[in-house]
Parts: structure tokens; sequence; C-alpha cells
């Protein structure tokens, strides 16, 4: 529907400036450091149905989408260790081609579900024929870990339409808390390997020390 594609349309460039831009960012870290906050980046624009579904559960009216639905065009970057997820909020919180306008915190807050992720909602301008127009996205950064975990949760959820039988949702929380304590492993080991780095490029200091 014509009505649609011109509605859609900031949203989709939105996606595809904010794709190019955060996967850069990937790129600037693999040059200049030995780790990277940002391991993937996808994005996405809302389909109609999924629009129409959520305008339907959460009384939205059509003519009050853009400034009431968030996450028309959502993003979500994927980090390897927890601490990356707080880095990258940093970097986007010092960007000026973008304004937060609103962070959730699920992560020192997890959902009931078991869910864990860091929401960032963020006015972005999109420069079109008609001028500049601002657009809400969503950004969820999350680990890979927090990840596997909701997009799992996510794929059951669309199966059972919501309403999970017991056992599945014993196993679910089981998992989520499987999830979390692997996250924290990692972390755990993280800092083995900065200690170990740390100590290796000390050791070459002195080496050097000596021989200067
Ligand atoms: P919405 O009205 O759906 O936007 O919910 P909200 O505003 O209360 O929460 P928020 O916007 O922070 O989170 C919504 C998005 O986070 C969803 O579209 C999902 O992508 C993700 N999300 C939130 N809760 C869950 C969950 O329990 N499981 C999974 N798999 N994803 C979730
Ligand atoms: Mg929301």
């Amino acid at each position: 529907m014509k009505h649609w594609d011109k509605f859609l349309a900031p949203y989709k460039q939105a996606v595809g400036e904010l794709k190019v831009k955060l996967k850069g960012m990937r790129g600037q870290f693999d040059l200049i450091a030995t780790h990277s906050p940002i391991e993937f980046v996808t994005g996405r624009v809302k389909p109609i149905a999924s629009i129409l579904d959520k305008a339907n559960q959460k009384g939205i009216p059509l003519d009050k989408l853009e400034e009431e639905m968030q996450d028309i065009a959502g993003m979500r970057i994927m980090c390897q260790f927890v601490d990356d997820i707080h880095h990258v909020v940093s970097l986007l919180r010092s960007r000026n081609d973008m304004e937060i306008v609103e962070e959730r915190d699920y992560i020192s807050h997890k959902k009931t579900s078991g869910y864990r992720s860091y929401h960032v909602v963020i006015s972005y301008p999109v420069q079109t024929i008609q001028g500049e127009k601002k657009i809400l996205a969503e950004i969820q950064i999350r680990t890979l870990a927090m990840n596997f975990w909701a997009t799992t949760e996510h794929t059951l959820n669309y199966k059972y339409k919501g309403v999970f039988p017991t056992d599945i949702q014993m196993r679910l929380k089981r998992a989520a808390e499987a999830a979390f304590r692997l996250d924290e492993e990692m972390s755990l080991i993280r800092g083995e390997i900065q200690d170990a780095q740390a100590f290796f490029t000390r050791k070459k200091e002195l080496k050097q020390e000596e021989k200067d």
C-alpha cells in the first residue's frame, strides 16, 4: 500500500544508515584495538502486520504511531561481555548524530520472563527531500548469551502464542539463569585475559628498558 510505503520510508532509511554507522564502529575498533565491544549488528523495520498487532494490543491510534511506537525502526548490537554493553552505551551517549530520549536497563532489572538487555531509544534525524525528519528508533544492546536466550524465547513465544506450558516456562527460567551464569563466567575469564595481557606487556617493557 502506497500510504505505508511513504510512512515507512524514513524508518527504512534510518535502519540502513544506522547499520552502516554501528558496523562502522566495529570496523574502527578492529583497526585500533585488540578487543571490539561490538560483536555484530542487526537492524530491521517492523513488519506492517506487527505494527498493526502492537497498535491494537496497546491501544495506540494509527495517527500516533510516530510518537508512541518506539521500535518501528529497531537495531540490535551484540557484545561478547556484559562490560562491553556499558562501553557501547557510553559511545552512543557521546555521539552527536542521534539523541538518546530513553534508556531501559533490563540487565540490572531483568524482566520476570528472564529477559535481559539494555534498551536505548533514540531520536534520529533522517535527511529527506522535504527536509529533516526526526524518527524514533530502539537500540537493544545485549551479550551473545542474552541474545541466544531472547531469540529462542521469542520463537517459543510465537509457537505458544505467549502462553507457555509450565514445564517450558520452568526450563526457560533455568535457561535464563544459565545464560546469566555464562555471562558471569565469561567476565571472570576476561579479567584473566586482561591480567595476562598486562603482565606480558609489562614484561616486554622491562626487557626493552634493560636493553636501553
Ligand atoms: P513493548 O511495548 O513491546 O515495546 O514493551 P515495553 O515497552 O514494555 O518494553 P521494551 O520496549 O523495553 O521491550 C520491548 C522489546 O524488548 C520487544 O520488542 C522485544 O524485542 C524485547 N523483549 C522485551 N521483553 C522480552 C521478553 O520477555 N522476551 C523476549 N524474547 N524479548 C523481549
Ligand atoms: Mg517498547
